[in-house]
């Protein structure tokens, strides 16, 4: 039901809050400050040393923020691969390896033969998948459903947030079995669960990127940066540009421009910037100088209490203050907003792209 919405996406980025409140729902834990996950109970005492991520498009992309929260948070080497391409190589699997197999519609042909395959070498597979009993999730037995609600739009929104939070979640559960403080998982848990507030107050700057985007809506470029944990959102928000507006645009982490992408720049380029984590922020901010001498047209999404990149940059984007883990998720809902209404602004039909199709069962 699309209420007063014009279009399934821009209804589905708007259910995010309570997208994540229902992912959240029952599986905060504060007296044990870990999580409850019922799926994992099925691992029983199986204890990963290795995890590896197939995924495809979107939902790679989230693996690639999973591979960050499991090595930093539970120490577990991650490797993220595409499905399509890790079937057709002879990939080593050891026995401790858990496969996680990550999908929104549970039905993507690539993801489904890449979980056949690593079971067939001996892989325990989990599924992170949120159509409840699609093919994946049953194939891998046990998992974890996203519980993002059904989604319409063939561009992901909702499900690529509710995976961020999900491999949260999980990186919290595998790090508290292997060294996380008590101090540490509450804090975690404690900006979990003040997400879908922040996520709200995030939502209000819509009116905003709609303004910034009639500016941008003859470009045929788009350049998107960021680190750490802010270049898959990049990806991300690159790839959902192109889906939806038809406008070429590519994700690069932000210190690799100078090593052949500057070349690109120039005051017809536009770049999206994601800057909200303040670990690594001074370094993106030299990055951004580079790009301002050469005449880019920048846009930053920071944090609101930050003003490093007031005189730096052409819009600045400013979004709730959090945790640099929790920071990247509230990153991505500016990056929707500048997809559709650009696309919106163009003519295109957000919700139908040309050329796509919601579950992708061929290989
Ligand atoms: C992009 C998008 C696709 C999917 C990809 C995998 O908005 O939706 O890139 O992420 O086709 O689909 P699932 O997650 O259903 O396996």
């Amino acid at each position: 039901d699309l209420g007063d919405y014009p279009h399934y996406m821009l209804k589905e980025i708007y259910d995010q809050p309570q997208a994540v409140r229902n992912a959240l729902g029952g599986r905060l834990l504060p007296s044990e400050a870990t999580v409850r996950l019922a799926g994992l109970t099925e691992l029983g005492g199986f204890h990963p040393s290795r995890i590896k991520i197939l995924a495809c498009g979107t939902s790679w992309h989230a693996g690639l923020v999973g591979k960050t929260y499991f090595e930093e948070l539970a120490r577990i080497p991650t490797e993220v691969e595409y499905a399509s391409e890790f079937r057709y190589r002879n990939a080593v699997i050891e026995p401790d390896t858990l496969v996680i197999a990550m999908s929104q519609s549970g039905e993507t042909a690539d993801t489904l033969a890449g979980l056949r395959e690593s079971k067939r070498r001996g892989a325990t597979p989990l599924g992170l998948v949120n159509v409840v009993g699609s093919t994946i999730a049953r194939e891998c037995g046990r998992g974890i459903y996203l519980r993002a609600g059904v989604e319409f739009g063939v561009a992901a929104t909702k499900s690529f947030t509710n995976q961020l939070v999900t491999l949260l979640m999980l990186s919290i559960h595998f790090g508290r079995q292997r060294g996380m403080s008590i101090r540490q998982g509450l804090e975690l848990l404690n900006a979990l669960e003040e997400l879908p507030t922040l996520m709200e107050r995030t939502l209000e700057l819509d009116s905003k990127i709609h303004a910034i985007s009639e500016e941008f809506a003859d470009a045929d470029n788009f350049l998107y940066i960021g680190r750490a944990l802010e270049y898959p959102i990049a990806l991300e928000g690159a790839l959902k540009l192109k889906e939806v507006s038809y406008i070429h645009a590519e994700g690069l982490p932000a210190a690799e421009l100078k090593h052949g992408p500057i070349a690109l720049i120039t005051p017809e380029m536009p770049i999206v910037v994601t800057a909200t984590q303040s670990f690594i922020r001074e370094k993106v901010a030299s990055n951004v100088q580079e790009i301002r001498a050469r005449g880019g047209r920048i846009i930053v999404i920071v944090s609101e209490e930050n003003h490093e990149f007031d005189r730096l940059a052409d819009h600045v984007i400013a979004i709730p203050t959090a945790d640099d883990l929790i920071s990247p998720i509230l990153a991505t809902v500016p990056t929707q907003f500048l997809a559709y209404h650009l696309a919106v602004l163009r003519g295109c039909d957000v919700d139908q792209p040309r050329n796509l199709a919601k579950s992708v069962t061929v290989e």
